[in-house]
């Protein structure tokens, strides 16, 4: 049996931010798209969404606290908000290479790392980011919360596709 992959789907400037300083997206939302960006196919591959508190704060702000992945499971990385369990959402704790395992280990579809940046560093440092799906907005931003924090660690990928939404170049990369 394959273990499920953890796969980041993101959208990224072409400078390489995920959003600016003071956590504003308008400048990726502005850009012109086509259809869904391949958004409905990916989540037929999931059953899981990982975020870090942040991004869980920002993503219930965008939608008036209308928590908008119920039906998978949830995992929010805090180690302000104490562990706990509402529903299908989990607040944990766990050191992300430990959590990865339990996860890889239980039966299921893939896992999307939402972000941000500072918990996607910890997958990333620890090599457990199986899959990138980066979308490309044709916009520098100059500065902001960047894709990749600086790294001790080099990690290989190989280029599966490479596909055009609208404005957006879609790079897929899974780990060699
Ligand atoms: N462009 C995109 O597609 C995209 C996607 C996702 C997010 N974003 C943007 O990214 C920004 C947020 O990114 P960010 O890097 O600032 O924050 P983040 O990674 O979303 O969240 C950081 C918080 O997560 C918790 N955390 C992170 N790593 C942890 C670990 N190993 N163990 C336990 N807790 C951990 C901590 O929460 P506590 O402080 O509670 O301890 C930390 O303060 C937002 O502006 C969001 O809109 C953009």
């Amino acid at each position: 049996m394959d273990n499920r992959k953890i796969v980041c789907y993101i959208a990224a400037s072409l400078d390489g931010y995920i959003a600016t300083e003071d956590d504003s997206l308008d400048w990726l939302f502005k850009v012109e798209g086509e259809g869904d960006a391949g958004y409905a196919e990916f989540m037929e591959t999931i059953d899981t969404v990982v975020m870090g508190r942040r991004t869980y704060d920002w993503v219930m702000e965008m939608e008036k606290d209308e928590y908008p992945y119920t039906g998978l499971k949830s995992y929010i990385f805090s180690r302000s908000v104490p562990a706990s369990v509402s529903g299908d959402i989990e607040f944990t704790n766990t050191e992300v290479p430990i959590f990865a395992e339990i996860l890889k280990n239980q039966p299921g579809k893939d896992i999307w790392v939402i972000g941000g940046s500072e918990l996607l560093a910890d997958f990333v440092e620890a090599g457990l980011i199986d899959e990138f799906i980066i979308s490309i907005a044709p916009v520098i931003i100059g500065k902001g919360i960047p894709l990749f924090r600086k790294s001790d660690l080099m990690t290989e990928f190989k280029l599966k596709e490479v596909k055009r939404y609208g404005e957006f170049a879609q790079l897929h990369y899974v780990m060699k």
